[in-house]
């Protein structure tokens, strides 16, 4: 019942923080790997209003190398070598990162076409967005990549829409880095099943 390619990805994808950026693949791989999960994924209504960002090489460092500074200003000095040096070995050293945002002039629109559900489209938007989250960060393991999702955002916001030039409202949610990964995933625990799934016949 297992030997099923999508399930040993969902099984497989777990949070990879040790990766370089030796990967097979190219990044026009990545970018249709990205555009697919985009184009896929659904969304309340069909209202798409998931946006993603992919940078890679000079761009995908300097979105790291921006964060750090970010934090340098507020994490304290002796507390920011552990912090550059996560940012450097488990981001930064990557072979890219994708950035995912909700378009909140979508949500505008459909709360004005529908005031009854108007409480209800920035939720569904988050959905929708951790469902792109969940699709890209299987289908890179699926291609044998590594991927760990974070949130630096809101601190990062700014500068990451001033440097890219993105539409003001597109609010970043979430932030991919990938790359090849060279050590494996630590174990992890579950609560047992029986808790978190019913089932009635
Ligand atoms: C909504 C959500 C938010 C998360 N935020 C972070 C984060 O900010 N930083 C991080 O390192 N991992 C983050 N994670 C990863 C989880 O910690 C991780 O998926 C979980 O511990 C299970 O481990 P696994 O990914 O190896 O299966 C997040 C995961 C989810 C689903």
């Amino acid at each position: 019942m297992t030997d099923n390619i999508l399930w040993d990805a969902i099984e497989n994808r777990r949070s990879i923080y040790a990766i370089d950026d030796k990967i097979s693949q190219s990044t026009q791989d990545i970018k249709q790997l990205v555009d697919f999960a985009v184009m896929h994924v659904p969304s309340a209504f069909n209202n798409q209003t998931t946006r993603t960002v992919l940078l890679v090489g000079a761009e995908h460092h300097k979105l790291w190398d921006m964060t750090k500074e970010i934090l340098r200003k507020i994490v304290p000095a002796d507390k920011f070598v552990e912090t550059e040096e996560k940012i450097d070995i488990c981001f930064r050293a990557g072979y890219g990162t994708v950035l995912f945002f909700i378009d909140e002039s979508v949500n505008q629109e459909w709360q004005a076409k529908f005031p009854s559900y108007a409480e209800n489209f920035p939720v569904w938007a988050h959905h929708s967005s951790g469902m792109h989250q969940f699709a890209v960060w299987t289908m890179l393991e699926e291609l044998g990549l590594g991927a760990t999702l974070q949130h630096y955002n809101p601190l990062i916001d700014q500068v990451v829409q001033e440097e890219w030039k993105l539409d003001k409202n597109w609010r970043l949610i979430a932030q991919m880095p990938f790359g090849r990964p060279v050590a494996a995933a630590g174990p992890k625990e579950f609560v047992p099943i029986e808790k978190r799934s019913l089932l009635f016949e």
